[in-house]
């Protein structure tokens, strides 16, 4: 008896609940596996790079939604194994992409390689872009391409369909930065590290374009960060226009709050910038952006709540030495007139952060930003 060849494997699509990443910031994964659990993943678990969670589309959407510290948020389409690049051909292929992505569109691939077989990027790359050819048909050219990771680890093969489109610190309301502005995402995670409640104000006194106070004011405001930009997601065919209008309805619908949200600058064009970019966000009512040296700062009246502060760095603007001055003006003025604030520092530089003389507690992990490693120190409620 003849045995008939194997049927062809049926294509995949990933079924709910399937796997969804959280990219990250290397150092912060904790923090923001502890984001992704308040938001009502209680499986989110912190692995190297970010987080990982089980859910359907419709979280894939409110995370990119409702989640600060994520770069992106990324959905497995397929996971296998592969030692060569006929295998990659055959496996790329069984992933149903007209259903995942729908017909006609343009994709791009973007693969890493790490301690496999299959070691050539751009060889593995061109054979999933054929795979995905085949199966999408021709493509709109004016389509905004999406983007597929694949990341090919210890003979592993994950493909992953990056579902955010721009990274997620690009909330859509920043026009205008600076010289060295701080991503909305970290910037997030360090209030969040600093234990910043929705109920206590936020004080910059060298705010930039103001990204610390217009966050803390986003997050006291109960504002969803990803309320004012596109994502996509909307592209997909899985996609549900009018769910999705009723979670933005939530993300743009401000509670009341009583408190203040206050950044100052020396510079009069960083003053008007971090106010405009207040006024765009739509937290201007809550925001005072002043033009003072920090030798002048001073808190708000009511309740302490935290300095938040990222003063420049040496390495990328201005010369180190004279920083330490600025650092000492810093700390001076914050231990003169901030008694019960509590502090975060943000810098690359251990003995910056001490010529501040600031009672600082153990610092946090190393985190890159921007080719630099930052720190976060903090400190308890001043004496
Ligand atoms: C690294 S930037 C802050 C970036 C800001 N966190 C953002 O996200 O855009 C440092 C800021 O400190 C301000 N600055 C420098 N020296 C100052 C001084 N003596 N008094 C007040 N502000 C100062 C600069 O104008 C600059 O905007």
């Amino acid at each position: 008896m003849v045995t008939p060849p194997p049927a062809p494997a049926q294509p995949v699509r990933p079924e709910p609940p399937f796997e969804i990443f959280l990219s990250g910031t290397p150092g912060l994964e904790d923090v923001l596996a502890a984001e992704a659990q308040a938001l009502g993943f209680a499986d989110a678990v912190a692995v190297p790079g970010g987080v990982t969670l089980q859910g359907g589309w419709p979280d894939v959407w409110r995370l990119n939604l409702w989640c600060r510290g994520a770069t992106r948020v990324l959905v497995r389409l397929a996971e296998f194994r592969v030692l060569h690049l006929a295998q990659l051909d055959k496996r790329a292929r069984r992933v149903d992409w007209a259903a995942v992505l729908g017909r006609g569109r343009a994709v791009s691939v973007e693969t890493t390689c790490r301690k496999s077989k299959v070691y050539h990027a751009g060889a593995a790359t061109q054979r999933i872009e054929t795979a995905m050819r085949e199966a999408l048909g021709p493509v709109e050219s004016d389509a905004a391409p999406l983007q597929i990771r694949a990341r090919i680890d210890d003979d592993l093969c994950t493909l992953s369909l990056d579902s955010s489109g721009e990274p997620l610190h690009r909330r859509g309301t920043k026009l205008a930065v600076g010289k060295a502005p701080m991503r909305e995402t970290l910037a997030s995670m360090f209030l969040d590290q600093c234990g910043h409640g929705k109920d206590e104000p936020v004080y910059d006194p060298m705010c930039g374009s103001g990204t610390f106070v217009i966050e803390a004011a986003e997050r006291a405001l109960g504002l969803a960060p990803g309320r004012g930009r596109d994502f996509a997601f909307e592209t997909l065919p899985e996609f549900d226009a009018e769910a999705w209008s009723g979670m933005l309805a939530e993300g743009r619908k401000a509670r009341p709050c009583a408190l203040r949200f206050v950044g100052s600058d020396r510079d009069p064009g960083a003053v008007q910038m971090a106010g405009g970019n207040g006024e765009r966000a739509g937290v201007g009512d809550v925001v005072t952006i002043l033009q003072r040296a920090v030798s002048e700062a001073r808190p708000p009246e009511g309740l302490p709540g935290l300095v938040m502060v990222n003063p420049p760095y040496g390495e990328r603007i201005g010369n180190k030495k004279l920083l330490f001055g600025l650092y000492g003006a810093l700390g001076e003025t914050l231990k003169t007139h901030f008694s019960g604030w509590r502090v975060g520092l943000v810098t690359t530089d251990t003995g910056l952060a001490r010529a501040t003389g600031l009672p600082w507690l153990p610092p946090g992990p190393p985190v890159p930003h921007g080719g630099l490693k930052i720190r976060l120190f903090r400190t308890d409620p001043l004496p």
